[in-house]
């Protein structure tokens, strides 16, 4: 069967643009500038411009990021982070792996951190708060600073998904104390591989991370103690920057597209369309265009029948209920919803009549 469209398409969107990224490799490889030269520190720059914080340090992938951010803040043993199992499994992980423990709230309607749900969770162990940004969609950012501040916590965000995306005009990542980015090839700025970026306003939690990355190196010879390599390429880094200039216009078809995806669905009583892309205080980028399905895994296969790729993520089993220690948690919202989400195509190159075609397949099933 010829896949029609896909969910992803990184091949596509480097024919479009080869001319100019392999100049810009051309130029990094020629000059031999391979690691933590100006082009990463021309990226950070950049990248902390868009999002609107002071700093960004490149790191190797995200799920590095936070965890390298959560050591930085000082968390570890005995301490508690809340934050949702409706997320990719690395923001858990990463709680876990500085020895800190996770408490697990659910998420509300628009599949975001339920804000309502965190004060109850708040312990005498409770030391951070770690908002998942899913889909594009900020959490309720202003509340949650509010509880954070309340109760003397830090926030650290996890904005894998949500580059340009803003609540109130302020972008994902520049709410709390730090937010992380990932560039995997997936996300609306992809790298050629695995990278990922954190960004801060906080100078020294800033370079306190600029040192973990990097072996806890603080000179050519001097070390502020153990470290790790957790650095982002530098070829990947010139890439990114080259890239990043194209995220506006990225967003903007996105959004365009999500609005197609709303129009066409919405007299299709059998799905939950997620918010759409004029909601208030919300600036949705649309990493994914997710829907709530009867029947979820009958339409994947009608779908796919017809050439056209669909992700089931997080799902069928939630994150919590995976083997990892955590299927204590009772997390009803999340647990429907794994049963029921799906992600539509929704990426850097996909055109107005892949939407359309995909609608229809949708509609035609539910018909
Ligand atoms: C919500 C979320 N958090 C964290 C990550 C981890 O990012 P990375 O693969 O760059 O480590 C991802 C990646 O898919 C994600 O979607």
């Amino acid at each position: 069967m010829d896949v029609s469209v896909r969910f992803w398409e990184p091949g596509k969107e480097f024919q479009r643009i080869e001319q100019e990224v392999m100049a810009t490799m051309r130029d990094v490889l020629s000059k031999g500038d391979l690691i933590m030269r100006e082009q990463m520190v021309d990226f950070e720059r950049n990248l902390a411009a868009f999002v609107g914080t002071a700093d960004a340090v490149g790191v190797s992938n995200c799920t590095d990021g936070m965890r390298l951010l959560l050591e930085a803040a000082g968390i570890g043993p005995g301490d508690e982070v809340i934050t949702v199992s409706h997320t990719f499994m690395a923001t858990m992980a990463v709680v876990h792996q500085v020895g800190a423990t996770p408490v697990l709230v659910d998420v509300g309607d628009d599949h975001v951190m339920n804000v309502d749900l965190v004060e109850k969770a708040i312990t005498r162990r409770t030391k951070a708060i770690m908002p998942v940004h899913l889909n594009g969609r900020l959490v309720v950012m202003d509340r949650l600073m509010e509880i954070a501040h309340k109760h003397d916590l830090l926030v650290i965000e996890d904005s894998a998904q949500a580059l340009g995306g803003a609540y109130l005009g302020v972008r994902g990542g520049a709410w709390g104390l730090a937010g992380a980015f990932s560039f995997y090839p997936a996300k609306l700025l992809g790298a050629y591989g695995d990278a990922g970026a954190i960004v801060t306003s906080d100078t020294q939690l800033a370079n306190r991370v600029r040192e973990l990355r990097d072996h806890g190196r603080i000179s050519k010879t001097g070390y502020s103690g153990w470290g790790w390599n957790c650095r982002l390429d530098n070829l990947q880094a010139a890439v990114l920057d080259l890239k990043l200039k194209k995220v506006p216009d990225w967003i903007n078809q996105r959004r365009r597209l999500a609005a197609i995806y709303d129009e066409e669905l919405a007299d299709v009583g059998r799905i939950k369309r997620p918010a759409g892309p004029d909601g208030g205080p919300h600036f949705d980028i649309y990493q994914n265009y997710v829907i709530e399905a009867d029947r979820r895994d009958e339409l994947v296969a009608h779908l796919a029948a017809r050439g056209i790729e669909t992700l089931v993520s997080p799902g069928p089993i939630p994150n919590h209920k995976q083997p990892v220690g955590l299927d204590h948690f009772h997390l009803p919202k999340t647990e429907d919803l794994c049963t029921r989400v799906l992600s539509l195509p929704l990426n850097n190159e996909l055109d107005e009549e892949q939407v359309l075609e995909v609608a229809a397949g949708i509609k035609g099933f539910y018909s």
